[in-house]
C-alpha cells in the first residue's frame, strides 16, 4: 500500500474566490495548495472586462500570504455585448486566461450571462482565431427541463453545435456531473475538455435529500445519481488527458446555505488536494492524480507545469465542522469528518 505520493504541485482550474474580506479569508486555503487558478469571475456586478480583471486579480495577490507562491489567472464573463477587442487584448496583455459562459441565470450570479448563444458568436470566433479557451457552465435553465436533466440537455441543445461551429476552439466543459458529459467529451476530439470537482466523485444526490435536506451538499450542477458519479469516478482516475482537476470551490455563509432558499455551492477548497487523493486511492489509481490533479490542466490551457512538488501523506486528519473566515462561519467540504490523506510538511 502506498502511504505517501509526491506530485507537481496541482493547479485549480475552476473556483471561486469572491472579493472583499471573504476573498481575502478563502484565498489562503487554496494558495496553500495550488500553484494556480482559474479564478471565476461571477461577482457582483461581474468582472466583465480587462480593467476589471486585471483590479480584481491586483486585489487576489494582496490577499496571497507572504512567501507563497501563487498566481491567479483571471476570466472574462462573457455577456450579450462583450466587446472580442477588450477581450482579445486582455488576453494578450496576459490579464485573461480564458472566457466563462453562463447561460443567463443558470447558477449564483449569473444574471448577467448570455441569453442566446447567437450574441456572441463574434466573440467565439475571435477566441477560435487567437486561441482563448472557452469555460462553459453547462446547463440548460428553461423552466420545463427537469434540474437533473439539465446538464445533458445543454449537450443535445448547445454543445454540439459550438463544438460543431469552432472546430478549433479550445473549450473546458467544466464541472461535469453526467455520464453524458463523459461521453460527449471523449468523442470530441483534443480541444475539448473537462474539470471534475471533488463532490461529484464523492456524493451522488442521495448525500442531499435523504435523511433530510442536506444544503452542503447542494451545488450546481446538482449532484447526479450513482450510475453518473461511477462514470465520473472512471473518467478522472483513467489516466485520460481530457479531464482535470476544477474544486468550483465556492464559499457561501453557513447561514446563507442553511437557509429557506440556500446558495448552491460548495466550499472545496481548504482540503482540495487531499479529498480527490481519496478516492484516486479508492479506486487503486493513485499513480494518475498527478495526471489529473498537475499535468493535463496546463497541457490543455498550453502553459508550463509548476516546477515545485506536494507530498501526501496517509495519515486521519479531523476536518473542523465550520471555519472562521473574517469573523463569519463557512462550512468546508468534508466538515466534520475524519478524511484519510493529509499535505506533509
Ligand atoms: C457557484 C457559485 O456559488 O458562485 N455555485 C455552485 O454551486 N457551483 C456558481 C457555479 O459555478 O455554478
Ligand atoms: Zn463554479
Amino acid at each position: 500500500m502506498t502511504d505517501t505520493l509526491t506530485i507537481r504541485r496541482p493547479d485549480d482550474w475552476h473556483l471561486h474566490f469572491r472579493d472583499g474580506d471573504i476573498m481575502r479569508g478563502v484565498v489562503p486555503y487554496t494558495a496553500r495548495q495550488f500553484g494556480r487558478a482559474i479564478v471565476m469571475p461571477n461577482l457582483t456586478p461581474p468582472v466583465t472586462t480587462a480593467n476589471l480583471a486585471a483590479e480584481y486579480r491586483e486585489r487576489i495577490v494582496a490577499a496571497v500570504p507572504a512567501g507563497v507562491d501563487f498566481t491567479p489567472l483571471m476570466t472574462c464573463y462573457l455577456t450579450d455585448t462583450t466587446d472580442p477587442d477588450d477581450l482579445a487584448r486582455g488576453f494578450a496583455e496576459g490579464v485573461f486566461t480564458a472566457a466563462k459562459l453562463y447561460p443567463a441565470n443558470a447558477t449564483t450570479n449569473s444574471a448577467h450571462g448570455v441569453s442566446d448563444l447567437a450574441k456572441i458568436y463574434l466573440v467565439l470566433e475571435g477566441m477560435e482565431a487567437e486561441g482563448i479557451v472557452l469555460c462553459i457552465h453547462g446547463e440548460v435553465t428553461d423552466h420545463d427541463i427537469d434540474v437533473f436533466d439539465r446538464e445533458a440537455e445543454f449537450i443535445e441543445r448547445h454543445m454540439r453545435a459550438i463544438v460543431r461551429d469552432f472546430p478549433k476552439l479550445k473549450i473546458v466543459f467544466e464541472h461535469i456531473t453526467t455520464a453524458d458529459a463523459v461521453a460527449f467529451v471523449e468523442e470530441c476530439g483534443p480541444n475539448v475538455a473537462a474539470t471534475i470537482t471533488p463532490q461529484h466523485l464523492h456524493i451522488n444526490r442521495n448525500a442531499m435529500l435523504v435523511g433530510g435536506i442536506q444544503p452542503h451538499n447542494y451545488c450546481l450542477p446538482v449532484a447526479k445519481r450513482e450510475t453518473h458519479r461511477l462514470a465520473l469516478r472512471k473518467a478522472a482516475t483513467s489516466g485520460s488527458s481530457k479531464f482535470f482537476l476544477g474544486t468550483d470551490s465556492a464559499p457561501h455563509l453557513r447561514g446563507d446555505k442553511e437557509s429557506a432558499c440556500g446558495c448552491a455551492g460548495i466550499f472545496g477548497a481548504p482540503y482540495a488536494i487531499e479529498s480527490y487523493c481519496i478516492v484516486f486511492d479508492e479506486e487503486d489509481a493513485l499513480e494518475h492524480l498527478e495526471a489529473f490533479a498537475s499535468l493535463n490542466g496546463p497541457a490543455f490551457y498550453g502553459l508550463p507545469v509548476n516546477e515545485e512538488t506536494i507530498t501526501l501523506e496517509r495519515a486521519d486528519v479531523a476536518v473542523p465542522e465550520e471555519l472562521d473566515l473574517a469573523g463569519q462561519t463557512i462550512v468546508p467540504w468534508h466538515g466534520g469528518q475524519t478524511i484519510g490523506w493529509r499535505i506533509a510538511d
